[in-house]
């Protein structure tokens, strides 16, 4: 695939943080050098939609699957196309015609939401359960997704909670207890402005090509079928969890619970790899390349992006090859992640704790 990007063309893969994504400059990079016109793309943990992004940006259709409700949400709201206008219109229309029903009222939520803030949160949550169906919902569930908890900015607000990290959601004990520490009370925000300049900033543009996503568990056996049965995938561009990263839903508590989820931190993993041993954790890798094959095309190409963490003895590259062995993908290439990804590893996010994170790899595979 040859061209340049457009200037602002990428702004939409910003629109919310996710713990543990990769560059967009990966997928993107593999899919510009290599990937012929009209290849499909898929990626079974897709995340917040970065490979679907890549996609887009270069003209092909992809699908992302992922068994988080936000990781899916965030992605389709990568996906679709739709006028600033009509964002800003649904956005009045739910904020003046809705009540909300359910308020969470525990001291987490009084600290981290203005009361009214609060209330606008719950009347867009409650919309969107009941139908987030057309893109104008969609892209305004990820605007708001993006804009859930973050920092204190010193010009306009640009977060709807009180002063909390933007990657993950603080747990509600220690968030409570930092607020009333420091006298910090939850401002005021004017929701609307908020998501108006969001949505001037992400959906600017327009483009030619789409994609889809799906939440579901990548394991079973039909997490992966395309949208049109006679499609084969090209390409799978993928990051699976790192050995020991389990807490996908628990460290996105209060997205989660925007899109639906509880209104307390949810710890049950629900769908996610298992990480009880070893081998457990490769057993079900090798069940989703497996998967993979049943949908790929003869000549289709996987790049892997793996890595490790050092609290874990765990090598990564073991395990990796160990979950390709014997499932219909032969490894060609194992390349380290090269240091444009410096300061961007998964396991820079993961290491709150700034131990050094251990070397990623990208694992290239073709079908046997
Ligand atoms: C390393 S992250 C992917 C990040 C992605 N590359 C990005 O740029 O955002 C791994 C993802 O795998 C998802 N996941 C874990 N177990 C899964 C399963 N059984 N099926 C589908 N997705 C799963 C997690 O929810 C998480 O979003």
């Amino acid at each position: 695939m040859t061209g340049s990007l457009l200037p602002g063309s990428t702004a939409l893969n910003g629109i919310c943080p996710y713990f543990t994504m990769f560059p967009l400059d990966f997928p993107l990079n593999i899919l510009k050098r290599r990937a012929r016109a009209g290849d499909v793309v898929l990626d079974p943990f897709c995340g917040r939609g970065t490979t679907n992004f890549a996609a887009r940006l270069v003209g092909l259709r992809s699908l992302g699957v992922d068994s988080s409700p936000v990781a899916a949400a965030i992605t389709a709201s990568k996906l679709v196309t739709t006028p600033v206008d009509a964002i800003l219109d649904e956005a009045r229309r739910i904020l003046t015609e809705r009540v909300a029903h359910h308020i969470p009222t525990s001291e987490f939520w009084q600290w981290a939401f203005h009361p009214t803030v609060l209330d606008a949160l719950c009347r867009f949550r409650e919309a969107f359960l009941e139908d987030c169906t057309t893109d104008a919902h969609i892209a305004l569930r990820g605007i708001i997704l993006g804009a859930l908890h973050g920092p204190k900015q010193k010009t306009f607000p640009s977060y709807f909670s009180n002063q909390s990290p933007r990657t993950y959601a603080p747990k509600p004990a220690y968030a409570t207890r930092f607020w009333q520490e420091r006298g910090l009370a939850p401002e005021p925000i004017d929701v609307l402005a908020v998501i108006e300049r969001r949505a001037k900033r992400y959906y600017g543009m327009s483009y030619d090509i789409t994609g889809a996503v799906r939440l579901a568990d990548s394991r079973q056996a039909d997490a992966l079928q395309p949208e049109a049965p006679e499609t084969r995938f090209d390409w799978v561009i993928t990051s699976p969890p790192y050995y020991g990263m389990r807490t996908y839903i628990p460290d996105q508590w209060l997205r989660h619970w925007f899109v639906g989820g509880p209104d307390a931190v949810d710890y049950t993993n629900r769908d996610q790899v298992v990480h009880s041993s070893l081998g457990d954790f490769a057993t079900d890798l090798r069940q989703v390349w497996r998967n993979a094959v049943d949908v790929c095309a003869e000549d289709a190409k996987m790049v892997i992006r793996f890595g490790g963490i050092t609290d874990k003895r765990a090598d990564p590259l073991d395990l990796i090859k160990s979950s390709l062995s014997d499932n219909g993908w032969c490894i060609t290439t194992i390349r380290e992640a090269g240091s444009a990804t410096e300061g961007k590893r998964q396991a820079d996010a993961f290491l709150r704790t700034k131990s050094k994170p251990m070397v990623e790899y990208d694992v290239w595979a073709t079908r046997q």
